[in-house]
């Protein structure tokens, strides 16, 4: 049995992820320090697997604490989702953004190093490419200037991993997860107000929200709101499966990159169309003053991750929006 060192484990992706580890005969070790989620998401792991998953409350910046986990558990390799992910409050508070995204990092790959656990799942995003030239990107697209401290934490964490010659490191660059578990159990828990498209346009089609603003349709697009590669929750937490496989198969391979995305871009107006269509609900919006900063269209070239991880995305965009209203709607008739 490998045992997988799932940091934020009980966040979105880390949730999602730690099932499918589950599914596929690994056994995760889950450390969270609920900053951004709840433990009663341990508990509904447990319902859809079947299984209890050992988890810490706990900080990744916490060394000893760290150290300790990976010899109790007898460690073999770690995903690392725990980090803060707001472009918007990292602007406002960068040194949170650093000293959790980066000395978070740090501390993990030395608590790595002293216990000689080489392999790392990392998670980055497609926020490395900016602006892009040209999409599709591929990971050779260039890497632009980051348009937030959240963003530069992504970039410095993969320059800090490549520098490391004693980790097998993959980078998975996620493009924009949406979706839900099909049981309903897990989903995303936005905190507050829901900086992200798709948690607001459910929110907002269940009442939480009188409406959603679409942030500008004066856009280069074809009808003038912004693109994105939506992907599903699941299918990214497949690839991270795929990724510790890779890894296991190539143990001399030092640092690798890729993109996780379907390679199809929609936008805005799309996402609220589909959404609209596949669960029959009518969503109050209108169009807004574009959002700063935000990138006009970026989706992802897939090619990589299909020949090396051997993973492809698999859900489409309508069973993105079911499950993501689905979720909300168990959401609601919870205590
Ligand atoms: N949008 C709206 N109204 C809203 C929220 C979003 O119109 O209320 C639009 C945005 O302007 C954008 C699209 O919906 O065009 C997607 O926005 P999200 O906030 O859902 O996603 P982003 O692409 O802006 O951000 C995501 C991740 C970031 C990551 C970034 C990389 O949330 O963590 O992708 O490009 F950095």
């Amino acid at each position: 049995m490998e045992n997988i060192l799932v940091t934020g484990g009980l966040g979105y992706i880390g949730s999602h992820t730690v099932v499918e580890l589950i599914e596929n005969g690994y056994q995760p070790v889950i450390i969270d320090n609920l900053s951004n989620t709840k433990i009663d998401v341990l508990e509904r792991i447990e319902r859809i697997t079947g299984k209890k998953t050992p988890f810490y409350r706990e900080d990744v910046r916490n060394i000893e604490k760290l150290q300790q986990i990976m010899t109790e558990h007898d460690i073999n390799g770690v995903i690392h989702f725990a980090a803060y992910k707001a472009v918007g409050e990292s602007v406002e508070e960068p040194l949170k953004y650093y000293d959790n995204n980066i000395g978070g990092l740090i501390t993990l790959v030395s608590a790595m190093e002293k216990k000689g656990i080489r392999s790392i799942v990392f998670s980055s995003s497609c926020t490395v490419y900016g602006e892009p030239d040209v999409s599709p990107v591929n990971e050779n697209s260039p890497i632009k200037k980051a348009s937030s401290p959240y963003g530069n934490t992504k970039q410095i964490g993969e320059e800090i991993l490549s520098d490391c010659p004693f980790l097998n490191t993959i980078a998975l660059r996620y493009f924009n997860p949406i979706g839900a578990h099909p049981s309903g159990l897990i989903g995303e828990l936005p905190l507050g107000v829901p900086n992200n498209l798709v948690p607001f346009i459910t929110q907002t089609a269940i009442g939480l929200r009188s409406e959603l603003t679409v942030f500008g349709d004066d856009y280069n697009t074809k009808d003038g709101t912004c693109i994105r590669d939506y992907i599903h929750v699941v299918d990214l937490a497949k690839a991270h499966v795929k990724a510790v496989d890779y890894i296991k198969q190539h143990p001399d391979k030092q640092f690798d990159v890729f993109n996780i995305g379907t390679g199809n871009g929609f936008t805005v107006l799309e996402i609220i169309k589909t959404f609209e269509e596949v669960n029959q609900v009518k969503l109050n919006y209108t169009i807004g003053n574009r959002r700063a900063g935000d990138v006009e269209k970026v989706w992802a070239n897939t090619d990589k991750a299909k020949n090396v991880l051997e993973w492809e995305a698999h859900l489409t965009l309508e069973d993105m929006v079911r499950t993501s209203w689905y979720w909300q709607k168990s959401l609601a008739t919870q205590p």
